[in-house]
């Protein structure tokens, strides 16, 4: 055969295969979210994230020192609260679950980066991400409140913001808030675009947070639309965003790509609970490889455009691309 162009030249061993590769991994990208709740001396496994837990603020250390020795050094935090109400007020409490946890991360692991998680949903009675004006989200009394909870946050010891709750305006607001009070230096890392979606299901499981009536869909984006993914992107950048993110992940590819193209800020792609979820399910019924899969999941949320990468397997991705089993 008279063939001069031959691609498997270049995939013939490992070693080359390795040269070549397109994508690269490092630990560095990678944020771990974790659920820290109200109470004393608790550890419980989250039934829809097996191997996913809820920790006590006391007993937090024991997953902040898991996650060092498999070096990942991001976290975002997401509080369980005992007590709700109609406005939240436990997320902008100085003594609110999420704040506690800070100063206790900051104490035992010092060199840890962290990120909060900044929405209402977790802390409200009706599980809706701001206050009600009836049956619907009052967009701009929520801003106040998330402004609130991001620099309690700041104060507490968050090295980073993520507002999730998608109201218009709210990185301005957050923005504003922090920089007013001093934290210019606090990065915003902003779920720009965040659709209403069913993969965050195991999610509301493990906070308690699906909303009591109704669903997200008035303030969650629809999933039908890419050009307006773009349009809340762009808002962001100008809102003064520092990240931006889109969520969820492996549907979502062709947005992390198109957002990557069309700005110049950092991009996270978080991998949801129904993620997890869908992968754990089916790997305990023997039907994939577990391993094999979070792998190329991973991978190709990097190949889309990704920079950072929020995920539940975090700490397993990071030793395996220590190993050079990946990346
Ligand atoms: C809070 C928030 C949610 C997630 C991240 N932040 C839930 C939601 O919007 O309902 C989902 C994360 C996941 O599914 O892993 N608003």
């Amino acid at each position: 055969m008279d063939l001069t162009v031959r691609p498997r030249r270049l995939r013939s061993s490992e070693t080359l295969r390795r040269m070549v590769r397109e994508t690269r991994l490092s630990p560095a990208s990678l944020i771990y979210p974790m659920f820290v709740m109200d109470g004393k001396d608790k550890v419980e496994e989250i039934p829809s994230l097996p191997g996913q837990f809820r920790y006590t603020v006391d007993r937090m250390e024991e997953e902040l020192f898991l996650l060092k020795e498999a070096g990942v050094s991001q976290v975002m935090l997401f509080g369980i609260p005992d007590r709700k109400d109609e406005v939240g007020s436990q997320a902008y409490d100085p003594n609110g679950v999420v704040q506690r946890a800070l100063h206790r991360a900051r104490e035992v692991c010092p060199d840890l980066y962290l990120i909060t998680d900044v929405c209402m949903c977790e802390y409200t009675s009706h599980g809706h991400c701001g206050v009600l004006c009836g049956k619907d989200v009052d967009n701009d009394r929520t801003l106040e409140l998330l402004a609130r909870t991001a620099l309690s946050h700041a104060q507490a010891g968050a090295d980073m913001v993520a507002p999730s709750d998608m109201m218009d305006g709210r990185v301005a607001a957050i923005r504003r808030m922090l920089d007013e009070e001093g934290f210019i230096r606090t990065p915003i890392m902003s779920y720009s675009v965040k659709f209403a979606s069913s993969f965050y299901g195991p999610f509301r499981d493990a906070a308690g947070s699906a909303p009591s009536f109704g669903d997200r869909k008035s303030y969650q984006m629809d999933y039908h639309n890419r050009r307006e993914a773009l349009k809340e992107a762009l808002l962001d950048v100008q809102e003064g965003a520092d990240i931006l993110m889109v969520k969820p992940a492996m549907s979502y590819l062709d947005l992390v790509r198109e957002v990557k193209d069309a700005t110049t800020l950092p991009l996270a792609v978080y991998s949801v609970s129904g993620e997890y979820a869908m992968v754990k399910a089916a790997a305990e019924k023997g039907w994939i490889d577990e391993e094999r899969i979070f792998c190329e999941m991973a991978v190709s949320a990097f190949r889309a455009g990704a920079d950072l990468y929020i995920t539940y397997y975090a700490k397993e991705l990071a030793r395996f691309i220590k190993e050079g089993r990946i990346g």
